[in-house]
């Protein structure tokens, strides 16, 4: 099976490219891509799908570097927004925009102003004040929207808290005992399109039950609505298949695409998903080097240049991430490390408890990084977000600059000197 990052005679690589070559090219902390392995996950949603009809819509807010999207774009891939940004961002790498579909609970007027213009796919609709909202911004624009109603079947992902998102007592979605009317509202209006039906449970699913359940209380649904004359043409059962941080086991896309499709069999739906996590989590790796290593009495600190702003998901959710050295030829003594950054938080940490062989500059790799990690980061401790590198094969691409520091309080001014 193909290996995104493999070790040779101890050297680990992106693809055909030792890591220590791009630390010394790009610096560290740096994000690094595999060309190949995104692609090969998001081709295993598409391959599955194969001739059934459907669209796998790429959950930009996963990784939204333009190379990225510009590289699922070229096989195919339609994309799932929340935000005007993530809409321009699909435009400027040459995205379809009659492949995007829409989704958030704050969707603003301009915001649906500039999607209707583009012409985007679809709206996945969270709210009746937002269906209202898009009703009057197409209106005024004399055009018509495309809507797909996010129900909230509530049902248990059985996913860390933050990321669930289908119970309901989240923001998220309107209630199924909502829906019917809703829909049928909606189908009145001149300027709305009723043309789908959408869920999203939540983030890092590893069971296929949680999907399954929902997909069955989608298809009650679906039926209720043709029973009141209104026939959809999409189901979208959002992203969330889940990754290997450590020992999970999620299910492949494969097998989450031949349980659906045998509970569609005979309907005429075309297939929407919008993965994100399974498409890039395990295409990236943050690279960093080890500052210090500070021996403690009852803990010993592997100091490194990537804090907790490059990379928030173990402070932010305790995400358990692999860390390993990039370079194992050399004897180092082996000891248990807390990997911790530069920020001054105690919060602001990368692992903990990890036995380590290593020595004061040496690399680091954290795994997992490629999904929700560059996105996340931020310039807390005014600290300059780190550069992307996406490699294909022996070619190294910088896709997006290390930060400057001018760049950081280029947006700012200081006081009128007269005040
Ligand atoms: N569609 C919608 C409407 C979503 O809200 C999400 C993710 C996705 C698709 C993609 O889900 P995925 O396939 O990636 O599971 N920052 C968190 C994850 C937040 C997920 C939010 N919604 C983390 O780092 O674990």
């Amino acid at each position: 099976t193909f290996e995104a990052f493999p070790r040779h005679d101890g050297v680990l690589h992106a693809e055909s490219v030792p890591l220590a070559q791009i630390a010394a090219d790009y610096g560290t902390p740096c994000y690094v891509y595999s060309r190949a392995a995104l692609t090969q996950q998001f081709r295993a949603y598409s391959d599955a799908l194969g001739d059934m009809p459907h669209l796998v819509c790429y959950a930009l807010k996963t990784n939204s570097n333009l190379a990225v999207i510009d590289l699922l774009a070229r096989l195919g891939a339609g994309f799932d927004i929340v935000s005007q940004g993530e809409l321009e961002r699909v435009l400027a790498a040459g995205g379809d925009p009659a492949k995007v579909v829409f989704s958030g609970v704050a969707k603003q007027a301009d915001e649906m102003a500039r999607a209707l213009e583009v012409g985007i796919k679809c709206f996945n609709v969270e709210s009746r004040p937002e269906l209202e909202r898009l009703e009057r911004v197409a209106a005024e624009r004399g055009q018509v929207a495309n809507v797909s109603i996010r129900v909230n079947p509530d049902v248990d992902a059985g996913t860390h808290p933050y990321i669930s998102t289908g119970l309901k007592d989240n923001k998220f979605g309107v209630a199924a005992d909502e829906v019917l009317d809703l829909y049928t509202w909606a189908a009145g209006r001149d300027h709305l399109r009723v043309v789908g039906l959408d869920c999203h449970i939540g983030s890092q699913l590893t069971e296929l039950a949680p999907f399954l359940d929902a997909l069955d209380r989608l298809l009650a649904l679906v039926d209720r609505l043709a029973e009141r004359g209104i026939t959809l043409e999409h189901l979208d059962l959002g992203g969330g298949l889940g990754v290997v941080y450590q020992d999970e086991t999620p299910p492949p896309a494969q097998a989450l695409v031949a349980a659906v499709r045998e509970r569609l069999a005979g309907r005429e739906l075309t297939l929407i998903f919008e993965p994100g996590r399974s498409i890039a989590a395990n295409a990236g790796v943050l690279l960093t080097r080890i500052e210090y290593l500070k021996p403690g009495e009852s803990k010993n600190f592997a100091i490194v240049d990537a804090g907790m702003n490059d990379m928030i998901r173990p402070s932010l959710y305790q995400a358990w991430q692999r860390i390993e050295a990039v370079d194992t030829r050399a004897p180092r003594p082996s000891a248990c490390y807390d990997v911790v950054g530069p920020v001054c938080e105690s919060g602001d940490f990368l692992g903990k408890a990890r036995e380590l062989a290593v020595a004061e500059g040496d690399l680091l790799v954290v795994h997992a990084a490629g999904a929700y990690g560059f996105v996340m980061a931020s310039n807390y401790n005014s600290r300059g977000r780190p550069p992307e590198v996406l490699v294909d094969g022996e070619t190294c691409h910088l896709v997006r600059q290390r930060e400057s520091l001018a760049s950081l309080w280029a947006l700012e001014s200081r006081l009128p000197e007269t005040s």
